[in-house]
């Protein structure tokens, strides 16, 4: 034999230590088997088409992706009857082909609306029962259209204001309470296998929006409308305490039979960066992973970005960032080891 060889074989035949423990996983993949969870990543569709490190390090780390914007409603019907696919397309295909399950993300908001639809609002031209059947037909096309292919929608997303009252958004407005019931149904209609989610921030820790987000999932579940799952976004902060009753939280809505899913987690920081707060992000983004696999039904872990090279932070938090496990340059930040250290839970 070989002298590398023979090497090889003392290396595999000795013994493990008695203290030693399974080895922990080598990417996010092996994390997501560990846990029996999915672990995800928001795709910026422009980096996908373009950049073919972001698109490997996409591939090789996740089993789940969102579309970052491309199913948003500005994106897929820019112009009232004028459909451009193309993107969200994109993100589904590379999906199929990377054996990645994909989130949707979302049908009804009331951020990134098309011009047409919020001016047609505004001047009366597009009135209430327009608005409702314009609704129905966007849902119902959208998720028809990827019918099979998205394992769970975003219906709604984030109607609820801070203080607990329903968001007054146009849709509350125009349509009154029950556009949120008719979302849901008309969402399992047309992709009945599909599950349905309930998605907001915050949610880690406001308790008047806590409590209303469960009422109005209790108040579906008693009409027997179809919803299967609340999502955290969890934006994080570490200028913020860590929201430390979450695991808490997701059980109460676990308690309710809900799926729940950490859907868009990213943990910014006031710049500049320093190793302290690179330890504290660290810190933080292994207690979001060990509250999710702490939760039986928690089964799905998603990150806002796995790249500080496409987050949306320093666009939307002035003087923030650096919220995403791997650096400009796709190194691994130490948040990255900190999610493949945590210990798998007996759940
Ligand atoms: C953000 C995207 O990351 C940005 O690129 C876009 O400009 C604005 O929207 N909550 C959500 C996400 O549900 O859709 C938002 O995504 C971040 C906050």
């Amino acid at each position: 034999m070989k002298p590398l060889l023979i090497a090889l074989a003392l290396i595999l035949a000795a013994p493990l230590p008695a203290h030693a423990h399974p080895r922990d996983p080598r990417d996010l993949r092996e994390l997501a088997q560990r846990h029996g969870i999915k672990v995800g990543s928001a795709v910026d569709v422009a980096a996908l088409r373009a950049e073919a490190d972001y698109r490997k390090v996409l591939n090789r780390e996740f089993n789940h992706v969102t579309a970052e914007n491309a199913m948003k409603w500005e994106s897929v019907e820019p112009q009232r009857g004028v459909y451009t696919w193309a993107d969200a397309d994109a993100v589904v295909e590379n999906a199929r082909r990377n054996r990645q399950q994909v989130r949707g993300h979302t049908l009804v908001w009331h951020n990134q609306l098309p011009a047409w639809l919020t001016s047609g609002v505004a001047d009366g031209s597009i009135d209430a029962a327009e608005l409702r059947s314009i609704l129905r037909d966007h849902i119902t096309t959208q998720v028809g259209r990827y019918k099979g292919k998205i394992r769970a929608w975003d219906v709604v997303n984030e109607v609820v204001e801070e203080d607990g009252t329903l968001r007054q958004n146009i849709w509350l407005t125009h349509l009154g309470p029950g556009y949120i019931a008719d979302a849901f149904r008309w969402a399992h209609r047309a992709d009945p296998r599909a599950k349905l989610f309930i998605n907001d921030y915050n949610l880690e820790w406001n308790q008047p929006k806590i409590e209303t987000t469960l009422s109005i999932v209790k108040d579906l579940q008693s009409q027997g409308v179809p919803i299967h799952g609340v999502g955290f976004q969890g934006h994080l902060g570490i200028q913020y305490d860590y929201p430390g009753d979450w695991a808490n939280v997701m059980r109460r809505f676990a308690d309710l039979g809900l799926e729940i899913a950490v859907t868009e987690l990213d943990v910014r920081m006031v710049l500049p960066v320093t190793p302290d707060k690179l330890a504290t992000q660290a810190d933080y983004y292994r207690r979001a992973l060990t509250d999710c696999v702490s939760v039986k039904a928690c089964k799905e872990l998603t990150l806002w970005g796995y790249t500080d090279r496409h987050s949306w932070v320093p666009g939307w938090f002035e003087g923030e960032g650096s919220a995403c496990v791997m650096d400009e340059n796709l190194a691994p930040k130490p948040a990255y080891h900190a999610l493949l250290t945590v210990p798998r839970q007996r759940r």
